[in-house]
């Protein structure tokens, strides 16, 4: 298969280091055509900036992740702002809320998530949407900057992904698709134009059945499209291309 386009990756993560050259040397072999990797904190935006300066195929995206709020400087936003006027930069994220791993700053997170939405609002860039066991503040916070962007790693319900839709955003699916109890992400899937869906591995997370708890790469995208086409019963290489072509919408990727 070919054509594919991974929406969100982690390459700057310490589990690439043994092999981190060569392992992405041979992705564009295995039918990689694009690849999104986000920055975390401030450290691994930078160091996503230098990836995507060292391989074609490969942007970035800079921000701010939810569980990195504590002890930003004051002036992380002018920083970001910098990083991002790189021509390799082509979106604020991850940013978000996560209510899984911390309830006691969600102020200090729906700021932060807040403060880099209009960043990327000012920046005319697409944001990158982390939300986990924050449905509905995620939600209205959505609703009340309608960014353009996606919500990726989407688990939400097929209910909240009509409203996703509305603000003419993306979804994001990736492993969690393939795994045998996923109920929601397949309701999700099975209500969402392709038009809208972008492919991602989450990597070095979340690789796709058969090969969960294995470390994740965008060469194991191709499953994820499996279990798409299957559930919208077209080709697998359909969805590639299609998500393909919506991932480089999304982020102005010519
Ligand atoms: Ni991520």
């Amino acid at each position: 298969m070919n054509n594919i386009f991974d929406s969100h990756a982690h390459y700057t993560d310490k589990a690439f280091n043994d092999d981190r050259t060569e392992m992405l040397g041979s992705l564009k072999e295995s039918g990689i055509c694009g690849v999104i990797n986000c920055g975390a904190d401030l450290d691994s935006s930078k160091a996503s900036i230098a990836l995507s300066e060292e391989y074609d195929y490969i942007y970035s995206a800079c921000g701010v992740h939810p569980e990195e709020v504590d002890g930003l400087p004051e002036n992380y936003i002018e920083i970001l702002r910098e990083l991002s006027k790189n021509k390799k930069c082509v979106a604020i994220g991850e940013i978000g809320l996560d209510y899984y791993w911390r309830q006691d700053n969600k102020e200090a997170q729906k700021r932060v998530f807040e403060e880099q939405i209009l960043l990327a609002k000012e920046l005319n860039l697409p944001i990158i949407v982390h939300d986990r066991e924050a449905h509905e503040d995620t939600l209205n916070i959505l609703k009340k900057h309608k960014p353009k962007g996606v919500l990726h790693c989407f688990s939400g319900s097929a209910e909240m992904a009509k409203e996703v839709l509305k603000l003419g955003m993306y979804i994001g699916l990736g492993g969690a698709l393939t795994f045998k109890n996923a109920r929601k992400p397949v309701e999700v899937a099975e209500m969402l134009p392709l038009e809208k869906l972008l492919l991602e591995t989450d990597c070095p997370y979340m690789a796709p059945v058969p090969m969960r708890g294995k470390r994740n790469y965008s060469a194991y995208i191709p499953y994820v499209a499996e279990k798409v086409a299957e559930i919208k019963c077209i080709a697998p290489q359909e969805v590639l291309d299609i998500t393909s072509k919506n991932a480089k919408e999304l982020f102005n990727i010519k």
